[in-house]
């Protein structure tokens, strides 16, 4: 699956985020090792702090589906340029996949990272794994 393919997906999970608070949409899909998508969108809570990223929820269905290894991550905002993912779903990425491809998209814009870019020292507490 190429880049656009991938960010096809986060598009169109997008317009399933639940952001009644900030109007700020967030899709994301994740391209794991074996060829298959997972996707995210953020979900808000009126408690504010409970809400989860685009990012997150879609390393969430991964690991539940099984899968742990992953390609790359495309990401589509309602931002008027491409977007990087937040502190916490870097950290989170990196658990998996330090050295991720990050694709973003906004305001049909696109830009990219690698997410050891993003997030050159990740905490962790287990050996890489040779990651
Ligand atoms: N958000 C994401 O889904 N991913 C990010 O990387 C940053 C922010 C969401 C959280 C919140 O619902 C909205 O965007 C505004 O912060």
């Amino acid at each position: 699956m190429d880049r656009d393919a991938l960010l096809a997906e986060a598009r169109a999970v997008r317009d399933r985020a639940y952001a009644p608070y900030s109007g700020f949409r967030v899709g994301a899909a994740l391209l794991g090792a074996s060829g298959r998508v997972y996707v995210g969108c953020n979900v808000e809570n009126a408690s504010f702090g409970l809400t989860i990223c685009a990012e997150r929820s879609a390393v969430v269905a991964a690991v539940a589906a099984g899968e742990t290894r992953f390609q790359a991550v495309a990401i589509v905002t309602d931002s008027e340029g491409p977007v990087a993912p937040c502190g916490a779903c870097r950290q989170v990425l990196a658990e998996f996949e330090p050295k991720l491809e990050v694709w973003s998209e906004g305001g049909g814009v696109q830009g990219g990272w690698r997410l050891d870019q993003l997030l050159p020292e990740p905490f962790r507490e287990l050996p890489e794994r040779g990651r």
